[in-house]
């Protein structure tokens, strides 16, 4: 479903060039859980905004459900992250005036959907990820950091997408909190077949994927699928 051939990315030109991916080739059938494992700066951002289609490689070919990104229009890349992908982030990048609601909502209008079904759409989505109805009328800035990482799952899912790429997030979360968060996700993976894409530089966040794909300095060093175990906490994680 998600078909990554040869890819490289190199930022920026001559001696400041950074080599980001150097020779990439994944494929990530639908449905999979995948743990994408590495240092900070050795990719896996890069990865992740490459399969949304934020950014192009350099070199080789990215496609989705047999689709070349880079034969696709920019109007088309961005309906196909619409209807297809839903992007989670460390910063939870929430609209602080909005509502909770509103901020869940807000993808839907995109869509064309009516703003009255969308806010109903968002209040299953809310209720799904385990947030109270009570607070769905407040702003982000009146919720905890997990409140605010499952608000942002939910608008990334209100669009019912077939791809969820998370980009470190539980990286703003205390460990408890963040164990929840990537708890939400598994269940997601399970019940929605959502294909998830984690970036993750926690070897125990890594543990919630079928798959562990570990990057180095912009190559895959490591590719195993994992039997689906349970998760084996640290007693030094929950404090
Ligand atoms: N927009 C950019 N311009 C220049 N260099 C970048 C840019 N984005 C990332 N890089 C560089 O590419 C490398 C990989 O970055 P990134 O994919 O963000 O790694 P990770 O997410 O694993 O921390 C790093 O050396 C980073 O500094
Ligand atoms: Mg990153």
């Amino acid at each position: 479903m998600i078909a990554i051939e040869q890819v490289g990315k190199r930022y920026g030109e001559g001696a400041a060039a950074v080599e980001a991916l150097r020779e990439v080739t994944l494929a990530i059938p639908a449905g999979q859980f995948v743990s994408v494992m590495g240092p900070s700066g050795c990719g896996k951002s890069t990865l992740l905004n490459l399969i949304a289609g934020l950014d192009q490689p350099t070199r080789g070919r990215v496609l989705i459900d047999m689709q070349d990104l880079a034969q696709l229009s920019n109007d088309e890349r961005s309906d196909l992250r619409l209807h297809r992908i839903g992007l989670v982030f460390q910063s939870f990048n929430l609209f602080p005036t909005f509502t909770v609601e509103e901020n869940v909502a807000t993808p839907l209008e995109f869509l064309g959907v009516r703003w009255n079904d969308a806010r109903e759409r968002a209040r299953r989505v809310l209720a799904r990820v385990g947030i109270a109805t009570s607070t769905h009328g407040r702003r982000p800035s009146e919720l905890s950091g997990g409140e605010q990482q499952r608000t942002a799952i939910a608008r990334a899912l209100v669009t019912e997408p077939a791809i969820l790429l998370a980009d470190e997030p539980t990286g703003n979360l205390d460990t408890r909190t963040g164990q929840s968060v990537l708890d939400l996700i598994r269940e997601l993976n399970r019940t929605e077949k959502l294909t998830v894409i984690l970036a993750t530089h926690s070897t125990v966040a890594a543990t919630y994927g079928h798959r562990t794909i570990e990057i180095s300095d912009g190559t895959v060093v490591h590719d195993v699928e994992a039997p689906r175990r349970p998760v084996l906490r640290l007693a030094a994680d929950y404090e």
